[in-house]
């Protein structure tokens, strides 16, 4: 390697690395995270059925909106527009490639999978194994730079699915009902604690004091960003038990709890 760790600039070290504690350990951890969510969420979005307990309303966020003639009656909270689709196409196939792009270009999910999946930097003090760095200055990962757009339907996605909640709860109240609200407040928490969402909200601004909302806002959205990471995982699991808690009731493996019928 004549460039990177390689370049005839930098000391001849043979080790990988020298240190000595488990830095391994954190991308390992990131991978199995990731892609544990990956496959569940691929698996899911095929599946084409057990997305919608038509006597509580409750729909999983992985099939919202879904829009064709394909979905079962009920579940189609925006009409269906279009006709049957084929089997190979996912029924949540509007919203999931922009719930994809969000999370993909999520700064910390691209710190998250830098280091593990991409390696570029694997960890401090670890030599990479890229010859050169290019940053996000060309394909694929310049479309990181596509993120404030993704973060404006992102928004959409989560109002639709807010509204979901809502008309889940309008049929009594059952542990599902519960659980789709937690699911969509840990999602609004994740969406409006976005850097993007607090770019939008105090970005650009010469003097606060001239703009006291905007500053609140800011104040307000720094807060929640502080536990970005955090949300950005919790949102994954409380994605997975939402869909799975869903998918159980409306197979029939178990029934919801009612509080109130
Ligand atoms: Fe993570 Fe925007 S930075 S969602």
């Amino acid at each position: 390697m004549k460039s990177g760790v390689g370049a005839p600039t930098r000391a001849r070290i043979p080790d990988k690395t020298l240190r000595t504690d488990r830095w391994w350990l954190p991308p390992l951890l990131t991978n199995l995270g990731l892609a544990t969510f990956v496959v569940y969420a691929t698996v899911r979005a095929f599946w084409g059925s057990a997305y919608w307990v038509p006597e509580y309303g409750y729909l999983t966020p992985f099939y919202s909106p879904c829009i064709s003639e394909s979905c079962l009656p009920g579940s189609s909270h925006l009409g269906t527009p279009l006709p049957e689709l084929p089997g190979w196409i996912p029924l949540g196939f509007l919203a999931l490639p922009f719930l994809l792009g969000f999370r993909l270009t999520c700064y910390y999910y691209r710190k998250a999978y830098y280091r593990s999946v991409w390696q570029s930097p694997t960890a401090c003090a670890v030599a990479e194994p890229h010859e050169r760095y290019t940053g996000e200055t060309r394909f694929p990962l310049i479309i990181q730079n596509a993120h404030r757009y993704f973060f404006y339907v992102a928004v959409l996605i989560s109002i639709l699915n807010t509204y979901d909640m809502i008309l889940a709860l309008t049929h009594g109240l059952g542990l599902g009902g519960i659980i789709l609200l937690v699911n969509v407040t840990l999602l609004w928490a994740y969406t409006l604690s976005c850097h993007s969402c607090r770019h939008v909200a105090g970005g650009r601004l010469k003097h606060f004091s001239k703009n006291p909302v905007r500053y609140k806002l800011w104040t307000v959205i720094s807060k929640l960003n502080v536990r970005h990471m955090q949300l950005a995982w919790v949102t994954l699991a409380s994605l997975v038990i939402t869909d799975l808690y869903v998918m159980l009731v409306a197979s029939g493996a178990i029934s919801d709890l009612r509080i109130i019928s």
